[in-house]
């Protein structure tokens, strides 16, 4: 019985398939590179020394996308394959609806002709919106801000029509808060395309010396230093919280939805001292207005995850900025 991993070269779901293949997990990994590079298969196999089946494919695909089912046992699908650029997406929704969107439903029509169960969806805070309070918990009003963030709301709103449609399938929707840091042999981690949209990619390549200055979005936001405040969350920790729900489906517990993060906030500003402080190196900021559909602060009640998947996020801020650091030192380039 096999794992299907879709977008498992991409940054989580790489460090998913290391956890998993430590479990001596039979994996599959599914990708087309639109947003990872084919190194990143070495560097899993490197960390592991496990081997697993790979597909270069797109999942808009369904044609080819049907042979992996036919030739493979697969018993559970964790799919994380999308694109995930959320000013990108107000740019061409599109291109956004299209990946997303129809990826999932080929996926899921293939699911059901292939009597396949138990499916983990990659979702995100994102369909909080702008909370009412914090800390957000899973019952928390869902609204979308951006054509992103709709696509995940879209996503989960399929995923629990067809849970209502058929009972035998274990679905499970994670709301991922902001995942940071690398793991810890510095051979995978987070390598974005161009100038990085996210904080700590940004600091890590200031730090390296990529990058000129980190642009501090605001700082008149009503925290307790001006500037945004959000909930970092190790990858590895959010690998282990996929592993956590696998357990869970296999319980055959029908749909389920759990943020994972760390329950803490921390601003730009602590972002960037604990940064300072792992890479002992100068971080260069300014300060420039808020950026346009930001809010001001989000953090998670993790006490579900914590309390039906046993699961508990492990690293602090310290680990994330030392592991992304490290990453960075050892590939100032990225995978390039
Ligand atoms: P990523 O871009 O590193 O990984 C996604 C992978 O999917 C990439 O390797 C890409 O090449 C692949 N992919 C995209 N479209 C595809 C298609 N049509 N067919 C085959 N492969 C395709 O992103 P990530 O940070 O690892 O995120 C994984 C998932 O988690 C995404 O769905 C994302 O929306 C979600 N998420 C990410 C964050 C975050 O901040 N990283 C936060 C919340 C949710
Ligand atoms: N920030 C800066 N300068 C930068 C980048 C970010 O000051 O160059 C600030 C932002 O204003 C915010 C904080 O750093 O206060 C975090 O910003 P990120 O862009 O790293 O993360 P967001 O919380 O804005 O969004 C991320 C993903 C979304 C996802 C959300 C919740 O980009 O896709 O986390 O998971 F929906």
């Amino acid at each position: 019985m096999s794992i299907l991993l879709t977008g498992g070269a991409g940054y989580i779901g790489s460090h998913t398939a290391v956890e998993l293949l430590q479990l001596n997990k039979d994996v599959i990994i599914l990708d087309n590179f639109s947003n990872s590079s084919p190194l990143v298969l070495d560097r899993i196999k490197e960390i592991t020394g496990k081997s697993f089946k790979f597909y270069e494919l797109d999942l808009l695909d369904k044609k080819n996308l049907e042979k992996v089912f036919i030739d493979n046992n697969v018993d559970s699908i964790i799919h994380f394959a999308g694109y995930k650029a959320v000013g990108e997406s107000v740019d061409k929704p599109l291109d956004y609806y299209t990946n997303n969107i129809i990826s999932t439903l080929n996926l899921l029509e293939l699911m059901k002709k292939y009597n396949i169960k138990n499916f983990v969806f990659s979702s995100s805070a994102t369909v909080y919106g702008n909370p009412d309070k914090c800390p957000i918990n899973e019952n928390s009003p869902l609204r979308a801000t951006n054509p992103y963030g709709q696509t995940k709301l879209m996503i989960e709103n399929i995923l629990k029509d067809i849970s209502k449609s058929d009972a035998s399938l274990n679905i499970a929707i994670l709301r991922y808060f902001n995942p940071v840091g690398a793991h810890k042999s510095g051979l995978i981690g987070e390598d974005p395309n161009g100038i990085p949209n996210n904080l700590l990619p940004y600091i890590s390549q200031v730090a390296v010396g990529n990058l000129d200055k980190l642009k501090v979005f605001g700082d008149d936001y009503n925290t307790h230093d001006g500037t945004g405040v959000r909930d970092y969350i190790h990858v590895v920790d959010l690998a282990k919280g996929h592993i956590k729900s696998l357990d869970k489906l296999n319980t055959k517990c029908g749909l389920v939805i759990y943020n994972l993060g760390t329950g803490n906030g921390y601003s730009v500003l602590e972002m960037v001292d604990a940064f300072r402080e792992a890479s002992k190196r100068e971080i260069s900021y300014e300060i420039v207005k808020r950026r346009q559909g930001d809010i001001a602060i989000c953090y998670a009640d993790c006490t579900k995850a914590n309390r039906e998947l046993d699961w508990q996020a492990e690293y602090g801020i310290k680990d994330m900025c030392i592991d992304s650091w490290n990453w960075q030192v050892n590939n100032p380039k990225g995978y390039k």
